[in-house]
C-alpha cells in the first residue's frame, strides 16, 4: 500500500502561532522512515501554500477565515486527488481547522465509490462550534459542525459538496465542550465517548462499538488526532492542554485495534505545536502513534472476526 503525505502548515485556525511548524517537526520525528519500515511506499507531496483567498471575508467571528478557508480548498483537492489515486493521505497539521478540507476530500472519494464515510474524532473537544456559537470565534473549534453541514457559514467549499452524517461522527477522550456545543452534539446525534466513558469501560469495549458500525455499513474510516487528546504530561507541544487526558497506552491500544480492521482510509495529526514542545516528545509520540496504526506491533495475534 501507498501513503502520501501532505504537509499543511496552517495555525491561523488556532489563535496562537506555532502549529505551522508542526509538519516540519513531524518529518524530523522521523515520519517517513518509520512508515517506510512498515513496508509501505510514502510519498511526501510537500506543504500546501495556498495564498487567502480574496472572496472571503475577515469577520470576528470567525477569525482568518480567508486564509483558513484557503486552506480548506487547497486541502480538498489534494486530499480528494490523492484517495482517488489509490494511496492513503496522511495530513501533517496544522491546527484543527484542516479537517474543515481532509474530511470533504475524503467524502468526496467515499461518495465517489459508493461507501459511506465515518469520521473517528480522537480529541479533548468536540470541535462542534459554528461563528454563532463560539466562544473564542477560533475556527479550529468549528471543523465538525462544518464538515456534518451544521455551520455553513461560508462559501468555503462546493454548495452540493457530500456531508457526513453526524451520526457517523464518533468522539472519543471529549472533556472539553462548551455549553451550546454540548447541545449542539446531542440535537445531531454525534457518538460522542467522553474520559468517563474511557474509565466506566475501557478503550476496548468503546473501539469494538465502532468498529462494528463501520463494518456493518461497509464503511470508511478517517481518523482525526488531535494532540490534546493526550495527557498533558506525556504530550504538552498543543496549545489547548486539558488535564485529565488519555494514557500512552490507551493511546496505542486505540491505534493497534484501528489497524486490524483495515478500515482506516485516511489520517490527520493535528494541534501539534512545537513552540511549546518539551524536546520534540510530543511530536514523536504522534509518530509512534501512527507506526501503531498502521501495523507496527509487538506479537503477531489472531485477528478478530468481524
Ligand atoms: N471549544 C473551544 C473553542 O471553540 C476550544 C476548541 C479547541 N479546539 C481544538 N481543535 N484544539 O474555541
Ligand atoms: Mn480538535
Ligand atoms: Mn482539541
Ligand atoms: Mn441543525
Amino acid at each position: 500500500k501507498d501513503i502520501t503525505l501532505i504537509g499543511v502548515p496552517l495555525e491561523e485556525g488556532s489563535g496562537r502561532g506555532g502549529c505551522a511548524m508542526g509538519p516540519a517537526a513531524f518529518r524530523l520525528a522521523g515520519i517517513v522512515k518509520s512508515l517506510e519500515g512498515l513496508g509501505f511506499r510514502v510519498s511526501d507531496s510537500g506543504d500546501l501554500r495556498p495564498e487567502p483567498a480574496t472572496d472571503l471575508e475577515e469577520r470576528q467571528d470567525a477569525k482568518n477565515l480567508p486564509i483558513v478557508g484557503a486552506f480548506a480548498r487547497a486541502l480538498e483537492n489534494r486530499t480528494y486527488e490523492k484517495a482517488k489515486a489509490g494511496t492513503i493521505p496522511v495530513i501533517m497539521g496544522g491546527d484543527h481547522s484542516l479537517s474543515m478540507g481532509s474530511v470533504p476530500g475524503m467524502a468526496r472519494y467515499a461518495a465517489g465509490i459508493g461507501r459511506p464515510l465515518f469520521v473517528l474524532w480522537i480529541d479533548a473537544h468536540a470541535d462542534f462550534n459554528s461563528p454563532e456559537t463560539s466562544p473564542s470565534g477560533n475556527i479550529h473549534g468549528m471543523p465538525v459542525a462544518f464538515f456534518t453541514g451544521q455551520a455553513e457559514f461560508a462559501p468555503i467549499l462546493d454548495r452540493d459538496r457530500p456531508m457526513v452524517d453526524p451520526r457517523n461522527v464518533f468522539q472519543i477522550g471529549i472533556r472539553s465542550v462548551d455549553e451550546i456545543e454540548r447541545k449542539m452534539i446531542a440535537e445531531h446525534g454525534v457518538n460522542v465517548f467522553d474520559m468517563r466513558a474511557i474509565d466506566e469501560n475501557g478503550i476496548a469495549a468503546i473501539m469494538l462499538q465502532v468498529i462494528d458500525r463501520v463494518n456493518a455499513a461497509n464503511g470508511l474510516l478517517h481518523v482525526s488526532l488531535d494532540v490534546d487528546f493526550l495527557d498533558p504530561d506525556i504530550a504538552p507541544g498543543v496549545g489547548t492542554t486539558v488535564p485529565g487526558g488519555a494514557t500512552f497506552r490507551e493511546a496505542h491500544l486505540i491505534m493497534e485495534m484501528l489497524h486490524d480492521t483495515g478500515l482506516v482510509c485516511s489520517l490527520d495529526l493535528v494541534e501539534l505545536n512545537p513552540f511549546l514542545d518539551d524536546r520534540g516528545k510530543s511530536a514523536r509520540i504522534m509518530v509512534e502513534l501512527t507506526a501503531s496504526l498502521f501495523g507496527r506491533r509487538v506479537l503477531d495475534r489472531p485477528t478478530r472476526s468481524a
